[in-house]
């Protein structure tokens, strides 16, 4: 435990800012993520969403602030002890996997940590979490084709189920559904708003650029502009026009329709 860390919190970013050639490129953000909230983290490109990712990850430093991830401070805690513990998805893991590695084994590989298969000793007990995670996200028909010939979409499926291979208590999603199709996205946003709505599930941070892709289950957004936090808190009273329109910066008009949303800018007069 860290000493400031509540029980509860998943996350606490406590003045957090990672300056990069003079440039901050997360402005002094301070947030917190407390258990069983699943939140989105929208903004421009550029923004700042992936480079804070990478902090809630434990795999980046941040130049002043502190931080505290399921309530280990960075910094008094082995990172390696930590990691196993956050699942994460994102167009940088897609990179790093073996394209000639199959669905199951690139899955099956996060078990032990690796990005590489290593042939012996996997247990069958992982080899049938791998596929029960894999059938979750619908890649059952795949389990022996090659990564690398994925689409983007099963690509993006396949790094889904491998993030929860190793049983996180945080999950981090970046941008998951894009250059997915209408139905692809569709078919995402159904599938992780099951696992939103999972009260067994991990806590989860998703970052996107639109609010179509927000699935119902998801409880709080981060808004952020120039690494800088427009607003925070539970969607229904931040998902707003005007908050919105300051993060994009553009005049935007953002709907409710049942548990989904869209957002467009003002027609023209
Ligand atoms: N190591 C680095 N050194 C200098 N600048 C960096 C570094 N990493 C990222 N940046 C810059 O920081 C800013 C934020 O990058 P980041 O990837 O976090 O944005 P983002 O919100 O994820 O954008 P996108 O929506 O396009 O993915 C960008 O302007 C990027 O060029
Ligand atoms: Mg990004």
């Amino acid at each position: 435990m860290g000493d400031n860390a509540l029980m509860s919190d998943v996350l606490e970013l406590v003045d957090v800012s990672v300056v990069r050639d003079g440039r901050a490129l997360v402005d002094q953000v301070s947030w917190s993520v407390a258990e069983g909230e699943r939140w989105v983290i929208l903004g421009p490109n550029g923004a700042g969403k992936t480079t804070l990712l990478n902090v809630a990850s434990s795999y980046l430093f941040p130049t002043t602030g502190t931080v505290s991830i399921l309530g280990d401070k960075l910094g008094g805690v082995d990172v390696f002890d930590l990691r196993p513990r956050i699942g994460m998805a994102g167009a940088a893991m897609a990179e790093k996997m073996p394209r000639r590695q199959t669905v199951l084994e690139t899955v099956l590989t996060a078990a032990y940590g690796m990005t590489a298969t290593w042939h012996e000793g996997y247990e069958q007990v992982d080899e049938d979490r791998a596929r029960a995670f894999l059938d979750r996200l619908g890649m059952n028909d795949f389990l022996d084709r090659k990564f690398g010939t994925l689409s983007e979409g099963e690509r993006k499926r396949t790094l889904i189920a491998r993030a929860m291979m190793s049983d996180p208590e945080l999950l981090l999603l970046d941008e998951p559904a894009a250059g997915l199709d209408l139905g692809g996205r569709e078919d995402l946003v159904r599938r992780l708003g099951r696992l939103a709505r999972d009260p067994i599930a991990p806590s989860m941070i998703m970052v996107t650029h639109h609010v179509e892709e927000i699935a119902p289950g998801f409880t709080h957004v981060l808004m952020i502009r120039q690494g800088k936090v427009v607003a925070a808190g539970p969607l229904e009273l931040e998902l707003t026009s005007r908050n919105l329109s300051l993060c994009f910066g553009l005049p935007l008009v953002v709907e409710r329709r049942g548990d989904r949303y869209t957002a467009a800018g003002l027609p023209l007069s």
